[in-house]
């Protein structure tokens, strides 16, 4: 599963534009788990990247790994789904925990980590660090774009790939599955929103400037981190109601928030008129009919909006959108603390 998933990113790249693909991406991008063969961990990045490590260590994608096995409420939604071991059944591996292969065997390692937001990096931690084999500042351009284009290819994502960045946190933050909420009791998702919740506890904006600060992200890229997520929060909540198949809480939770989801994206595209991608997101979001077992057409909707907040993260750098400065959330709102 966690092949298909590092494919479908692949693919992203190459046949950009493919609606049908895309389509077939968004159905099984929920298959959440990086594949444990292609995860080097947190360990391994730590080797360069010190400061941004020790910020990680201070959050609780990290603490988790410790945590969540000794609380009473884990223990209770994993007896009312039948699991036995938390750390090692993927109902919820899949979201709380890295695997890496130990001896050939898929053991869990860490927190959500790294490579959980990153992307799985065997494939391409050695290239993205590798200067094309040359010292560092001395690459041509040329050589420079090949490095990333060639570490995008083999499975990074990259802070400038805001639409991947988004909808996978949104892959778990949005917990699109039926029985864990149902049956287990675990909550349908967090009031996750992407500007407040990746620059309070998350930010590590640490290493271009050699660790001298951490500051938040630029407005301009606020502004399209706000936006994105927005975009990604429709996609998201519509692969979530397309499994819904029981009138249940499951099926509620994700119908209200597919709902509100795209009257915020009617809203923006009123406020933003210049950005035709977010008319066509809202009209799409409009149609789609949030009602039980209708998966078809859920997934066909999801995908074509997956393919526009794709096209709308690259046409623009959110210099022209300042209509959103006023709810951009302030830095109070943050989630979590800020680490220096
Ligand atoms: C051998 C040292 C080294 C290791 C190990 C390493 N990195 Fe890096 N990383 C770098 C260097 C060097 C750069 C900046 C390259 C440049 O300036 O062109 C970088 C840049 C990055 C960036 C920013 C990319 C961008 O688009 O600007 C991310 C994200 C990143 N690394 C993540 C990771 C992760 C995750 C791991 C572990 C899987 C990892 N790195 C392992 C050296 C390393
Ligand atoms: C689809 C992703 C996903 C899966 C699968 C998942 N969780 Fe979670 N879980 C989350 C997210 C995201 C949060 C954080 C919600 C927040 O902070 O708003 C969370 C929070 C929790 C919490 C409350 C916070 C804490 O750490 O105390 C518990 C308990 C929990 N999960 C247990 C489980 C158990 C047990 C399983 C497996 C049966 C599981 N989860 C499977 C995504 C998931
Ligand atoms: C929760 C997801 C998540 C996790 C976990 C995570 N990152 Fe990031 N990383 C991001 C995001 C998002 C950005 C861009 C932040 C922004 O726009 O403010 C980023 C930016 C970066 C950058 C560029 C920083 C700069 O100075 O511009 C590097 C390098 C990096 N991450 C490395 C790592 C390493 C190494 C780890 C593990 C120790 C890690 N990240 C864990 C999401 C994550
Ligand atoms: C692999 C699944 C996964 C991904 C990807 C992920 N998260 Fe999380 N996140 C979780 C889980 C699970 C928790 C709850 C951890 C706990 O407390 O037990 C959490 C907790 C958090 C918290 C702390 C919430 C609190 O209640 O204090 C923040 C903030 C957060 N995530 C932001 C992000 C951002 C921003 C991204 C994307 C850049 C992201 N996450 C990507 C699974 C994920």
């Amino acid at each position: 599963m966690g092949n298909n998933r590092t494919l479908c990113r692949r693919q992203n790249l190459l046949i950009a534009g493919f609606v049908a693909f895309f389509a077939l991406c968004a159905s099984i991008q929920f298959a959440r788990a990086e594949d444990p063969a292609l995860v080097v961990g947190p360990n391994e990045c730590a080797e360069c990247h010190k400061k941004e490590t020790s910020i990680w260590q201070k959050t609780h994608h990290f603490s988790t790994f410790r945590d969540l096995p000794r609380t009473k409420e884990a223990t209770e939604i994993a007896e009312k789904m039948g699991i036995r071991r938390i750390k090692s059944d993927s109902a919820c591996l899949n979201c709380h925990f890295t695997e890496k292969l130990e001896d050939g065997k898929p053991e869990p390692i860490a927190g959500i980590a790294c490579e959980s937001c990153h992307g799985s990096g065997k494939d391409w931690y050695k290239v993205h660090s590798g200067f094309s084999g040359k010292k560092e500042g001395q690459e041509t351009p040329d050589e420079i774009k090949a490095r990333w284009a060639k570490s995008e290819a083999a499975g990074m994502i990259r802070p400038s790939m805001i639409y991947t960045l988004a909808r996978n946190c949104f892959s778990c933050h949005l917990v699109p599955d039926e029985k864990l909420v149902n049956v287990g009791g675990h909550a349908a998702g967090s009031a996750f929103e992407l500007v407040a919740w990746s620059q309070g506890e998350i930010r590590h904006n640490t290493w271009y400037n050699k660790g001298a600060s951490n500051p938040a992200a630029s407005t301009e890229r606020q502004r399209m981190l706000f936006i994105v997520g927005r975009i990604a929060e429709l996609e998201t909540a519509l692969i979530g109601v397309s499994k819904a198949t029981t009138k249940a809480d499951y099926a509620l939770k994700m119908a209200t928030r597919a709902n509100n989801a795209r009257k915020v994206m009617a809203s923006l595209a009123k406020l933003l008129p210049d950005a035709p991608e977010l008319m066509e997101i809202a009209q799409i979001g409009a149609k789609a009919g949030l009602k039980l077992n209708n998966e078809a057409e859920l997934k066909d909707a999801a995908g074509k909006i997956s393919v526009l907040g794709l096209k709308f993260a690259n046409a623009y750098d959110g210099k022209a959108f300042a209509a959103v400065d006023k709810y951009l959330p302030a830095p109070d709102k943050y989630k979590g603390t800020v680490s220096n």
